[in-house]
Formats: structure tokens, C-alpha cells, sequence
């Protein structure tokens, strides 16, 4: 089959690690995919920068809305961030041609991924995010395909990376709220602004399309009660822990008698549930319904590579969606068993 070309816009802590590894995993990719996968245009506002991604040969743009509009493309891969523009109108300006669009882009989406969905409905184009709610956690997918048919009643968890993340080190390491989010940045887990971590909107816009999913209603982040975790201390911390308890951020959205209730605030969670024990950066997203029960899902919530790893795996949905791909081994056998199985060990 043709090689499936993309378009990148944002060469960030997302989009250059996505691009170093679509470049490093050429061969292995255009094999499990059944077709090569290839940049062919990327747009940053810094062409000086060393992101550590060979360029040569790709098409450089400064206006994100010129790459998703005129270049040879099958896919714009929107990782700039920010709910206006040009995030908004590269996205919609590709849509609009027909191309897929991946985007780990949750402001974009809280403001408009009800119109974003219905114009690549109209034309015939695949809107993936899955990297937008709870980086490389595969939530999105687990809504959208694998829960058909259920009718869920409560969707919650801890969807915010750096929030967890300062959360944890003040407990545990004693260090300040500033230094924790300093670090957060250093690592690439924070927003660009990260207000948006702190003070709540970030779980919020991924709240918000949980819910859209979950419930099958508009996205309204605009109607969460919202409290972020800027006036936690340390001495909230302790108190809690003497209670039994952890302070997690939390956001849940639930079936209520008076409509589907949405919520985003720092909550008292048992020390002896698996919520409570979720350290760091790591996210995790439980559904109860009624057909499967609950399911709850824990892995890395943000940084480069993770959430790198889920965009990949939209980029990758994209192209193995020819009529009739299998999935069809293509590196030889597995080993024998090699190990009595009382003496394997997991690494
Ligand atoms: P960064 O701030 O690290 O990168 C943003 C990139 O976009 C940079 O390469 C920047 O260019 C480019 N850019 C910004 N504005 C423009 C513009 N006007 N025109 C062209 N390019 C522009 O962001 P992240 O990689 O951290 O995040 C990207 C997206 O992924 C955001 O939507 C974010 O919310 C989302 N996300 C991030 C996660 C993370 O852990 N970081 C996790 C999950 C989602 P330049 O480099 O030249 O400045
Ligand atoms: N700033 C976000 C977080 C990135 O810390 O969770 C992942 O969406």
C-alpha cells in the first residue's frame, strides 16, 4: 500500500518525541502497519530549534494553517496546543479537505469538538484524540469502541499529571508546591500556561469529553464545578494522611436524578483504594456500567513519549484502516517456553 503521509504541527515535548519515534521506527511501523508512515511537512514557530528530528527532506512551515491547507497530506497531527488559533483553524482547514486529524489537543476539543466532529462527519474525514484525555492511557478508544452498549453510570479519576505529580513530591519528599511544579514543567508534564494544571481547567476539558462520550451529551466544561489544587498545603496533606486519607484531584461525572453531574476538585480518597495509592505523573480513569462493571485503568498520564505513544496510536488506526487489514504476524515465533513457569520472574 502507499506510505500514509502526515503533516506534524508542534514540534514540542509531544511532537518531537512522536517524530523521533515514527523516524526511529520507520521499518518496524511500515511492517505492523502494512504501509510506511512518513513526515512529510512539520510547522514550529523555531526553525533554529535542535529538537533532535532530522528535517531534511520535510517540508518546514511557519503557519500551521498553510500545512494543514496546502501540503500532500493523508493526516495533520495537531500538537501546538491552545483552544484558538492556529490550533482551531489548521484543524478545521484539514477537516475541511477531507484529511484526517489527530491532536492531543484538549482545550481545543472542551471549546469545539462537537463542530470539529460534525465537519469531519460531513466530510468523510476521522477525528482521532486519543492522547487528549489522560495521555497514554487508551480512555478515548475504551469509550468509544470497546463499552458500545453499555449504559455507564460514573466516569472518574485522576486526570491531571502535574497536579498528581506535585501532589505526590509534597507529601512525600516535603518539597514545595512551587518547586514540584517547577519540576513538573522541567519534565514536560505541564501546560504551556500551567494555570490550566493547577487551578483545574486541564482535568476539566478532559472531563468534559469523557462525559461527552460517557453520556453521549455535549461537551460542557464550561458547566464543571471547578477547584484546582492551588490551596492545598502541606498541612492539608498531613491532616488527611492522619484521617486514613490521600488529597487527590479528582474529576467525576456521574448519572444523577437531576441530570449527569460534573465535577473537578481535590477530594479525600481511602488510602487503601487504588486511587490513593497513584503516585506521580500516572493517571488513572475508572467507568462503572452496567455490562462489564467497573474497569479501571492506570499508566503514565503526560511527558513526551507517552503521550507520544497514544497519537502513534491513532496515526497508526489511520493507517491500517484499509478494507480487509489483518493483523498478520511478520516477526517470526515467539520464543519456547524457556523457563519452568514457578521460576519466571517478571521484570
Ligand atoms: P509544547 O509547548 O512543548 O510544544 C508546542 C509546540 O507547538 C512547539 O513546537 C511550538 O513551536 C509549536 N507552536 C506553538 N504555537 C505555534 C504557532 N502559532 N505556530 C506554529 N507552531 C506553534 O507543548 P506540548 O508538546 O507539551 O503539548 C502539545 C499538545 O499536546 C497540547 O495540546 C497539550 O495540551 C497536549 N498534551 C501534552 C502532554 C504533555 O505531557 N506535554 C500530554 C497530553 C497532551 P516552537 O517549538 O518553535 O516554540
Ligand atoms: N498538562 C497535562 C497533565 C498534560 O499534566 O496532565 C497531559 O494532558
Amino acid at each position: 500500500a502507499d506510505a500514509l503521509k502526515i503533516g506534524i504541527a508542534g514540534l514540542g515535548t509531544v511532537g518531537a518525541s512522536l517524530a523521533r519515534i515514527l523516524q526511529q521506527r520507520h521499518e518496524t511501523l511500515a511492517t505492523t502497519c502494512g504501509r510506511a508512515i512518513e513526515i512529510r511537512a512539520v510547522a514550529a514557530r523555531n526553525r533554529a530549534k535542535d529538537r533532535g528530528v532530522d528535517l531534511a527532506n520535510i517540508a518546514w512551515f511557519e503557519d500551521a494553517v498553510s500545512l494543514a491547507s496546502d501540503a500532500d497530506i493523508d493526516v495533520f497531527v495537531e500538537l501546538m496546543g491552545g483552544a484558538g488559533d492556529p490550533a482551531y483553524s489548521s484543524v478545521k482547514a484539514a477537516l475541511q479537505r477531507g484529511i484526517h486529524v489527530v491532536t492531543a489537543n484538549k482545550a481545543l476539543l472542551a471549546a469545539h469538538g462537537i463542530e470539529l466532529a460534525e465537519i469531519a462527519e460531513k466530510h468523510g474525514a476521522l477525528l482521532n484524540y486519543e492522547a487528549a484525555v489522560a495521555g497514554g492511557i487508551p480512555v478515548i478508544k475504551v469509550l468509544r469502541e470497546s463499552m458500545t452498549g453499555n449504559t455507564i453510570s460514573r466516569v472518574y479519576g485522576i486526570m491531571n499529571g502535574t497536579c498528581n505529580y506535585i501532589l505526590t513530591k509534597m507529601e512525600k519528599e516535603g518539597l514545595s508546591f512551587e518547586e514540584c511544579l517547577k519540576e513538573a514543567q522541567r519534565l514536560g508534564y505541564a501546560e504551556a500556561d500551567p494555570a490550566f494544571d493547577i487551578e483545574g481547567n486541564d482535568t476539566a476539558h478532559k472531563l468534559s469529553i469523557l462525559t461527552s462520550l460517557a453520556f453521549g451529551t455535549a461537551i460542557a466544561a464550561e458547566d464543571i464545578y471547578l477547584e484546582g489544587i492551588t490551596n492545598i498545603s502541606i498541612e492539608d496533606i498531613h491532616a488527611a494522611a492522619d484521617l486514613g486519607y490521600r488529597i487527590k484531584l479528582l474529576g467525576v461525572a456521574q448519572r444523577t436524578e437531576s441530570g449527569i453531574e460534573q465535577r473537578v476538585h481535590p477530594t479525600m480518597v481511602p488510602h487503601d483504594t487504588v486511587i490513593a495509592q497513584v503516585d506521580g505523573v500516572t493517571n488513572a480513569v475508572a467507568i462503572e456500567s452496567d455490562i462489564l462493571g467497573e474497569l479501571l485503568m492506570v499508566g503514565p498520564g503526560a511527558g513526551g513519549d507517552a503521550t507520544a505513544s497514544a497519537v502513534l496510536g491513532d496515526i497508526a488506526d489511520i493507517a491500517k484502516s484499509r478494507p480487509g487489514a489483518q493483523h498478520v504476524p511478520a516477526f517470526g515465533r515467539p520464543a519456547k517456553a524457556l523457563l519452568p513457569y514457578k521460576r519466571a520472574r517478571m521484570q
